[in-house]
């Protein structure tokens, strides 16, 4: 049986109580609590105000917690930033990593990302290291050299680190938040080429599921979920709405059931 993991990112977006009302329709849903003792995984990444309260609402569900970002070093003169340690100890179990906002806004470069992926791992977090490539990329034929290079700079940025769990997301720049999602053919053809490098040989991120995100919604997800490649979403926009991410949890249940 196909095992989907679903993954909400919601951004900069719920204040504290918001986003507690919006987990507990999600993890209270009969369809979330079905997902899971199907062996499907669904992770929620709040904003980090929320995440502690976000926790709370998720504890004993099986719902996982992430953090949207954490730094590389354990401690130090970092005014604004939060260690993988700490995220840890609120509760949470994974975070995303590189995550093309942080790449845009915040000057990430894949060695830094690699880092923080090394830094998550050390604190038993599970890290969702994302990677993509701009529109440009794409229109000039470039997308697997751009995503080449950056898996080699992340796994450069890993070092010697160990990854008991991690995932991979392709979250093509272009289709992030503008309602252009990648055609099924081109996640699974680009799903494909990361699932050979990153196979190929000895390095960290050998097996790890790859999740396709880029305006992902219910209308799309089964056909995406159903692509040999695609081991699942990790949802912008659509995972604020609790029916709407719900949906896509239900469309994993029907890709994980036909395909068993
Ligand atoms: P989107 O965002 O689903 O709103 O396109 C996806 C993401 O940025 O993770």
């Amino acid at each position: 049986m196909k095992q989907l993991t679903i993954a909400g990112n919601w951004k900069m977006h719920t204040m504290p109580s918001d986003a507690v009302a919006l987990c507990e329709a999600i993890v209270h849903h009969s369809s979330t609590a079905n997902a899971l003792s199907q062996g499907h995984a669904v992770v929620l990444a709040p904003p980090l105000t929320s995440l502690a309260g976000v926790v709370a609402s998720c504890m004993g569900t099986g719902v996982e917690v992430a953090a949207q970002d954490c730094h590389a070093a354990s401690s130090g003169a970092y005014t604004g930033d939060v260690s993988a340690a700490m995220v840890a100890a609120l509760g949470a179990t994974c975070v995303i990593v590189g995550h093309s906002e942080r790449r845009r806004y915040h000057g990430e470069t894949d060695v830094m990302i690699g880092e923080k992926a090394a830094a998550a791992a050390r604190c038993g977090l599970v890290p969702i290291i994302c990677v993509g490539e701009l529109l440009q990329d794409r229109q000039s034929g470039n997308t697997n050299t751009i995503l080449q290079a950056q898996i080699e700079g992340i796994l450069h940025g890993l070092g010697q680190q160990p990854l008991t769990r991690a995932y991979l997301a392709y979250e093509p720049v272009w289709a992030i938040g503008t309602g252009v999602a990648a055609t099924p053919n081109q996640a699974e053809e680009t799903h494909h080429f990361l699932r050979t490098i990153l196979d190929d040989g000895q390095g960290a991120l050998r097996g790890v599921p790859i999740l396709y995100g880029g305006s992902v919604t219910d209308k799309n997800a089964e056909e995406l979920f159903s692509c040999q490649s695609i081991d699942g979403a990790l949802v912008g926009g659509a995972s604020l709405v609790a029916e709407t991410f719900v949906a896509i949890i239900q469309a994993a249940i029907r890709v994980g059931a036909q395909a068993a």
